[in-house]
């Protein structure tokens, strides 16, 4: 059997062994912004697991930019030295691509940590700090009003966006991924539902989407032209006078004008009021309509777990990559599963090579008979 999922791929110059794709996932284990051991773990361990690409999770452009204390930053020298050490470590022992995802929180930053109390904001005394948005609309009536952006505003995101790239190239990172999606600033400006300006920053989707589109050009610019820079966008809001898949695919082409060589679609993240269809790969349609519309690579994502359904994404031309999230938490050698159901090869280390190539493990993880 030919499995599509395990074919290779090339982004710009950089060669992917399949289209298997650890999607970013923040740890909240970051010190100040800094990658610490947990880091060296939790990615060490994708990077030997047989995917294509890891991408590393939201790492925030500006200390207010971070969802919360803990979270990954590219800001500072400390957090280039810290991400370092992680990064050096995953090429040293493994061939498998890196990158990164670039994000900045806007009005959903200030939160607690998920497993102190998911969903809520900080409060002073655990030093919460003023947020920024394109408008004064906070997210929920329990979160406080962001403060809308002012001119100097939109000069330091911007710097700041293009110094964590500089960063990134620098530490040896190969991919990024731009996050505009889940409701954080750079998609807060596209949805109408968050972003209520009347200068040229908002009103129109032309002026909606001058701002991310402004970010992700100057971005590009700063990276290196051999590697691959992408997006993270959300196809829609789920909500009506919300963002759009009709409006995706027209941010999707404008961002492929810039230079921009994939799409990674998800959904919602603005609205507590957002009615999400969940159902295994509930998705992949908006990655499928994207890469049609607009002709450029494509990265599926949600709820995605039976191998055979990853190739049949592939293999039908709905998208050029899946991602797991949860899957790869939940089963952190999931790509020698699918393999062993596809019938297909990975690379693995020859410290693993026992464990690979065990029979009766591969039949009993793919539920055959017990041997
Ligand atoms: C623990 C965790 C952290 C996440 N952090 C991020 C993140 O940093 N950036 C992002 O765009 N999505 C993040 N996500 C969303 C996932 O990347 C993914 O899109 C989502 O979980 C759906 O995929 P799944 O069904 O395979 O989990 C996170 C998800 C989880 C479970």
């Amino acid at each position: 059997m030919n499995s599509q999922l395990f074919s290779a791929f090339k982004l710009r110059d950089l060669h992917l062994d399949n289209r298997i794709v650890v999607s970013p996932m923040c740890q909240y284990s970051a010190e100040e912004g800094s990658a610490t051991d947990w880091h060296l773990m939790h990615i060490g361990k994708f990077a030997v697991s047989g995917v294509g690409l890891v991408i590393l999770e939201a790492a925030h452009v500006e200390p207010r930019g971070r969802i919360t204390h803990g979270c990954l930053g590219l800001y500072s020298d400390d957090n280039e030295q810290a991400l370092k050490r992680v990064i050096s470590f995953c090429h040293k022992h493994s061939e498998t691509a890196i990158g990164i995802q670039l994000s900045h929180a806007g009005r959903k930053g200030s939160a607690s940590l998920p497993w102190v109390k998911r969903g809520t904001a900080l409060t002073e005394t655990q030093r919460a700090w003023q947020t920024i948005a394109p408008s004064a609309v906070a997210q929920t009536q329990e979160w406080p009003t962001p403060q809308p952006m002012t001119e100097a505003d939109f000069q330091t995101v911007r710097a700041a966006h293009v110094q964590a790239v500089v960063r990134a190239a620098r530490i040896g990172i190969e991919l990024i991924e731009v996050n505009i999606a889940h409701g954080y600033l750079l998609h807060s400006f596209l949805s109408p539902l968050s972003n209520r300006r009347t200068d040229r920053f908002g009103g129109s989707l032309e002026n909606r989407m001058r701002f991310p589109l402004e970010v992700f050009g100057a971005m590009r610019q700063a990276w290196p032209t051999q590697l691959p820079m992408g997006a993270r966008i959300t196809a829609t809001d789920w909500i009506t006078g919300g963002w759009t898949t009709e409006d995706a695919q027209i941010f999707s082409s404008r961002l492929k004008d810039l230079g921009c060589d994939f799409i990674t679609a998800s959904s919602g993240g603005t609205s507590a009021q957002q009615q999400v269809p969940l159902y295994p790969g509930h998705q992949v349609e908006f990655a499928a309509g994207i890469r049609k519309a607009v002709s450029i690579p494509t990265m599926a994502v949600g709820m995605l777990y039976d191998p055979q359904k990853a190739e049949d994404i592939i293999v039908s031309g709905a998208a050029d990559f899946v991602a797991l999230a949860r899957g790869m938490l939940f089963d952190p050698h999931w790509v020698w599963y699918a393999a062993s159901v596809l019938q297909a090869q990975v690379k693995h280390p020859v410290q693993y090579l026992r464990g690979y190539r065990s029979e009766w493990l591969r039949q009993m993880r793919r539920g055959d008979q017990t041997p």
